[in-house]
């Protein structure tokens, strides 16, 4: 089994208080390990994006860590003031996020950008920091990489700004890589292509990539583990063939289920099952998809279901899947 990157432990997140606090993740734990792309599926509002700021040391003002640890290596991180974070942030941890614009002003080069990513490294001299630059320009498969560093990002396509974001990520030689809808805000063309490079960099970066996304095709095309979210708990959890071929949760198989061929092609996003994603105020005193489930009785309807740990990175939160394995 491979190095562990990154864990979160028994972790709960809320947003405000109550009564209109929002709790937002409850009671979850994952391991990241490294040579690995684990996906985290779920619908909008399941807490993948909270979970995915948690573990950078990015979470709003607004959220507290109500219980449970974020570590990174053997560090726990929750809790940690600004100025440690911000030294995990880029050296241990990168992000990527939906909107390249997140990571690139306006009003600079990309050469520029690229040489900021690396200001750990300033006293390799500028020239060695510029060869690295178009290295890992070239590396993301940005073409003739020296001539893009004049220029700004909005000469660049969409996808070629992508690039450019991740190879920022890259140059602070990360040991998790995560990448949050990444590929959502582009073409099916350019999905592929990203989904590549990811697959490319699994093998490359010693380390771990998180992969977030609503595309099952994605996380059935790039990943080797998967985490199903629901409402702010992980679900199910398994290697991405288990997640596919024998799903334990009601909600994982009614993912897959709603159509087979979602899975197959790149562009699919989240089928829709019938209900709405609740947000969670208060404690569940039941199972949190109960309402939604076709299996539902009264056990699932009076107690909240706990995690069974079924392997090594296997395991499913449902009464109903624990009793039959
Ligand atoms: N800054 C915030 N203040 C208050 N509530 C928040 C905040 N950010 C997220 N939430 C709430 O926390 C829950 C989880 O949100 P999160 O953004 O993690 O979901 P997500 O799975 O990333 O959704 P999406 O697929 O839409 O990106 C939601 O109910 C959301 O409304
Ligand atoms: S615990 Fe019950 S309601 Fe919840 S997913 Fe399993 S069968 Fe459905
Ligand atoms: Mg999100």
């Amino acid at each position: 089994m491979s190095r562990d990157v990154a864990s979160i432990e028994g972790l709960s997140v809320a947003f405000g208080r109550p009564p209109t606090q929002v709790l937002a993740l409850r009671s979850v734990s994952l391991t990241l390990r490294a040579g690995q792309i684990t996906g985290i599926v779920g619908e909008s509002g399941s807490g993948k994006s909270t979970l995915a700021l948690a573990l950078i040391g990015l979470l709003p003002q607004a959220a507290r860590v109500t219980e449970g640890a974020i570590r990174i290596g053997n560090q726990n991180i929750a809790g940690l003031p600004e100025a440690r974070l911000r030294a995990i942030r880029g050296a241990r941890v990168s992000m990527v996020f939906q909107d390249p614009m997140t990571a690139l002003s306006p009003s600079r080069t990309i050469g520029g950008h690229l040489l900021d990513a690396q200001h750990r490294d300033r006293a390799s001299g500028r020239s060695a920091l510029r060869t690295r630059a178009i290295e890992v320009l070239r590396k993301v498969g940005v073409p003739d990489p020296a001539a893009q560093l004049d220029r700004y990002p909005h000469q660049l396509s969409g996808g070629m700004r992508q690039r450019v974001a991740i190879a920022m990520a890259l140059l602070g030689r990360p040991e998790l890589l995560i990448a949050d809808e990444i590929t959502t805000a582009l073409d099916v063309t350019l999905e592929a292509q990203i989904l590549h490079l990811l697959r490319e960099l699994r093998s490359e970066i010693d380390g771990a990539i998180l992969f977030i996304s609503h595309n099952l095709g994605a996380i059935a095309e790039i990943c080797d583990q998967v985490a199903v979210f629901y409402a702010g708990e992980l679900v199910e959890e398994g290697p991405v063939r288990d997640i596919f071929h024998s799903p334990l949760h009601p909600y994982t198989r009614a993912l897959r289920d709603c159509d087979p061929a979602r899975i197959e092609g790149a562009a699919r996003h989240l089928p829709s099952i019938p209900g709405e994603t609740p947000v969670v105020r208060a404690p569940p005193t039941g199972c949190i998809f109960a309402p939604r489930c076709s299996l539902a009785t009264e056990l699932c309807r009076t107690k909240v279901p706990v995690w069974a740990a079924i392997a090594e990175g296997r395991g499913v939160r449902c009464h109903l899947a624990v009793s039959k394995t």
